[in-house]
């Protein structure tokens, strides 16, 4: 697939795969309990998908298409399942970018997670959500004075300190208001994992966190334990995205842990928390297998007790900060097939009422998603397909590599799986398309969770 960008984006369907066509699925209306939402079924009859009983015809005219349909139960279960593989001292906080909307942060909240939020936006939903203060931690590499003044003033629980400036800022914002906020501080370790890979570098080439390499980490601890108004009490790390594999976390929390010596060593302060991140993957398509949580969790905890063993140290209260993995596979999207143009001997073009406002994803990160005809099953033969969207971009693709029954039809529904995580919340107007909607689904009964926009809503904003 040729990967080169020409100044107008990049470009598609020029450059045939090495491995194309992609071999057709053994049953084209199977639906892989490892990729589709829990409570996930075929109608014995109808043969339409339904997702927590409703029948998806049912909820794409009740709600519109394009639809985000999420499975509450599926968020809750892979909460409690988070929860009870790290067991008790290891706080599980989702991270709010992944998805962030009231009702879902509720449901995780009464699961027992805390919240991870990055803007004053996500704090707004999740303080009126209700979610308590001192269960929420911020981040940001770049918050705004008003936000350290909101986030300090609403009494949330850690910060997690990402520069210099910061630093200032926040220790006399705290200083002004009379308040101690406990303080994480971003360490940027050099490595950087995706999926079964990672890479070690010895030098940090990004925006995020205080180098290690470079001593900046060790400065930034000297600074915030002068502050007497900043509550110092651990390391943060986050190493990337959709990973697979422990091994990445072994190499940053060694870094990290060797961080924490240094602390011990010249302030003879052992850091009382220690936050790996998120980034924990899951399963898009066939071709991804995820380990399951209480493997990754004992590797995790493991990785951390024989690096503070070996550093003498005390070991530290574990958080992790699990986004995709929370909401990603709860979800799908609902779209109704418009055009439907063969491209021959390639593939044929299926063409949906969305596209890259609501997932931008294949776009962005050149990522594999699963669909499936879902408003019937078909017995027609497999006819390899592309999903692509309605904006006027040629590389508006929803789905780079698929197969879909030949007898596909305009109005037919596609489920497009696991866009719980980074697509409504990546989403934009694009060619002025109001953002979809997103619909709970639990034991046989719907609700709209986030409002789908109308055109009067963009309107609205249009105040020239
Ligand atoms: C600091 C931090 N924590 C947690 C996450 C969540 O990652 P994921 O959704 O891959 O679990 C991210 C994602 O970018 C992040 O930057």
């Amino acid at each position: 697939m040729s990967r080169v960008a020409h100044p107008a984006g990049p470009r598609y369907a020029d450059v045939l795969p090495a491995d194309h066509p992609p071999a057709p699925p053994a049953d084209l209306n199977a639906l892989n309990p490892a990729i589709w939402p829990r409570n996930t079924a075929r109608d014995t009859i109808s043969g339409a998908m339904t997702i927590g009983g409703l029948d998806v015809r049912e909820l794409a005219g009740g709600f519109g298409t394009p639809a985000f349909v999420t499975d509450e139960r599926d968020v809750r279960e892979r909460c409690r399942e988070y929860v009870e593989a790290f067991g008790g001292g290891t706080r599980v906080c989702y991270a709010a970018k992944a998805f962030c909307s009231r009702a879902v942060l509720r449901w995780v909240t009464e699961e027992g997670l805390g919240v991870d939020v990055c803007t004053d936006g996500e704090l707004t939903v999740a303080l009126s959500a209700g979610v308590a203060p001192e269960s929420i931690t911020m981040h940001g590499n770049n918050k705004l004075l008003s936000e350290i003044e909101r986030a300090a003033a609403a009494g949330v629980g850690h910060i997690v300190v990402d520069s210099f400036e910061e630093i200032a800022r926040l220790a006399h914002v705290a200083g002004q208001s009379g308040t101690r906020p406990k303080v994480l501080l971003r360490v940027t370790t050099g490595v950087e994992a995706h999926t079964h890979e990672f890479m070690a570098t010895a030098h940090d080439d990004q925006k995020f966190g205080f180098s290690l390499a470079s001593g900046a980490a060790d400065e930034a601890v000297r600074r915030v334990l002068t502050m007497p108004s900043l509550d110092f009490k651990g390391l943060h790390s986050h190493i990337g995205s959709q990973i697979f594999d422990a091994a990445g976390f072994e190499v940053a929390a060694h870094r990290v842990i060797e961080l924490a010596s240094r602390i011990h060593a010249e302030h003879g302060v052992a850091i009382s928390e220690l936050d790996l991140g998120g980034g924990f993957g899951i399963a898009y398509t066939e071709d991804d297998d995820p380990p399951d949580v209480r493997s990754l969790a004992k590797s995790l905890r493991a990785i951390v007790s024989a690096q503070c063993e070996a550093a003498g140290l005390p070991e530290p209260e574990l958080t992790i900060e699990p986004g995709r993995g929370i909401i990603g596979p709860s979800t799908v999207t609902l779209y109704e097939v418009g055009t439907i143009k063969d491209v021959d001997g390639l593939r044929t073009y299926v063409s949906v009422d969305g596209g890259m406002s609501d997932n931008v994803r294949t776009a962005l990160y050149d990522a594999s998603y699963t669909c499936v005809l879902a408003s019937r099953t078909s017995e027609a033969p497999p006819m390899l397909s592309r999903v692509v969207g309605r904006h006027c971009e040629s590389g508006d693709i929803v789905v780079r590599h698929c197969y879909l029954p030949a007898d596909l039809a305009p109005g037919d529904l596609l489920a497009v799986a696991a866009t719980g995580a980074y697509c409504w919340s990546l989403a934009s107007n694009y060619n002025h398309l109001p953002r979809p909607g997103v619909v709970a689904v639990r034991d046989g009964a719907a609700r709209a969770i986030v409002r789908r926009e109308t055109l009067d809503d963009l309107l609205a904003l249009d105040v020239g």
